[in-house]
């Protein structure tokens, strides 16, 4: 329950960085994930978005570049426009599992280059950028003094094993450029409709990267100031939400990882192999791989007319047509009931074609 009445609700004592109650409540979400996290090195806000507005101010002028990995996240380039900031992508590649192509994403930076963007695990590719990749990420940032930003909003649902330095917070990966990770409640507890997220500026022990960090801080603090848009009931209420967060969490778990048992069984029993889906590591999104007769929007509109909902890869910056993205998060019988109509429209549409082909050859 949000806590409207009494004493401390009632009691209005901004601090820009947020409660320290409310603060302290998010350092020990990361103490039990085994990361060392100073309320004083967080700044609450009112979702992630706002997060990356503040970010985005702090980083960059007018006219200054962010690079972001696509497929990706489709919000970033309204948030990059209303700041007046120019989104640059870097291609994700898919051989069997996603990773970065390091070598283009710094050949695409520039003197404009600010800092470079990363969702960890990625939505909708669910991959965690892995240690190795994080190092040489750091190494080619440091190169060119640029920041990470890292949204792990996604970071509490795994969907299979992968190496616990993979899997882990960037907060948990030693550097001396700076990072600032983006997490809210809208994913870990379940709740968007509250709007809670922070921004954690994570960064080195070195004399540079502390005095770095705390010009950050002291930067975010003014621009919090400047808006102090966190309600107080929400801030107070934080501490209970996250200590209940396991719960749900373990939750959604179980719905995602039994659609997606339900997705490789329905695709497994395909009499002819017109749909398979890419690796997923975590996350709440499949992507599967459909015969690109259209574009994927014709093909989400066609399905949405029999009553089936799913996202075009094309809105997620997915190369070429021929994708789809589905929530993994639908009720389980809603999930296999629109699956199956989604193959059936598929494969007809592809033995149509098929048929097509033969009659004019
Ligand atoms: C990668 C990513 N970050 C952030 C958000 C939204 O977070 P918030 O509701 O805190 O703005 C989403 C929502 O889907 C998301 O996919």
């Amino acid at each position: 329950m949000l806590p409207m009445t009494g004493a401390e609700v009632l009691d209005y004592d901004p601090d820009p960085r947020g409660r320290r109650s409310a603060r302290q409540a998010v350092a020990a979400y990361y103490a039990a994930r085994g990361v060392r996290l100073e309320p004083e090195q967080l700044v609450l806000t009112t979702g992630t978005s706002e997060a990356y507005s503040f970010l985005f101010r702090l980083l960059c002028d007018p006219g200054d570049e962010i690079l972001v990995p696509a497929p990706g996240y489709p919000l970033f380039d309204f948030l990059a426009d209303a700041e007046c900031v120019r989104l640059v992508t870097t291609p994700l590649v898919y051989d069997g599992a996603w990773q970065l192509d390091l070598a283009t994403l710094e050949a695409g930076m520039t003197a404009r280059t600010r800092a470079v963007v990363l969702v960890h695990p990625n939505n909708p590719t669910g991959h965690y950028t892995t240690h190795a990749e994080s190092d040489a990420l750091f190494a080619i940032c440091r190169r060119h003094r640029l920041a990470v930003i890292v949204d792990e909003v996604f970071l509490d649902y795994p969907l299979q094993s992968v190496a616990a330095a993979d899997a882990a917070s960037f907060l948990a990966r030693p550097t001396d450029i700076p990072v600032f990770v983006v997490s809210g409640i809208s994913k870990i507890a379940a709740l968007p409709q509250m709007k809670l997220a922070w921004i954690a500026v994570a960064g080195g022990e070195s004399v540079e990267a502390a005095s770095t960090r705390e010009a950050a801080l002291e930067r975010l603090e003014v621009l919090a100031d400047t808006f102090l848009s966190v309600s107080t009931p929400v801030q107070v209420a934080l501490p209970q939400w996250l200590a209940q967060s396991d719960a749900m969490q373990e939750r959604i778990c179980a719905r995602v990882s039994a659609n997606l048992s339900a997705l490789d069984a329905l695709l497994a029993a395909q009499p002819v192999c017109w749909v398979s889906r890419l690796r997923a590591e975590a996350g709440w999104y499949a992507i599967v791989r459909v015969p690109a007769l259209q574009t994927d929007e014709e093909l989400a509109m066609m399905l949405l007319e029999r009553g089936v909902w799913v996202h075009p890869g094309s809105f997620f910056a997915m190369p070429q047509a021929g994708w789809l993205v589905l929530s993994l998060l639908t009720p389980q019988d809603e999930f296999a009931a629109g699956l199956r109509v989604l193959l059936e429209a598929v494969a007809q549409q592809a033995s149509e074609q098929e048929r097509d082909q033969a009659r004019r050859r």
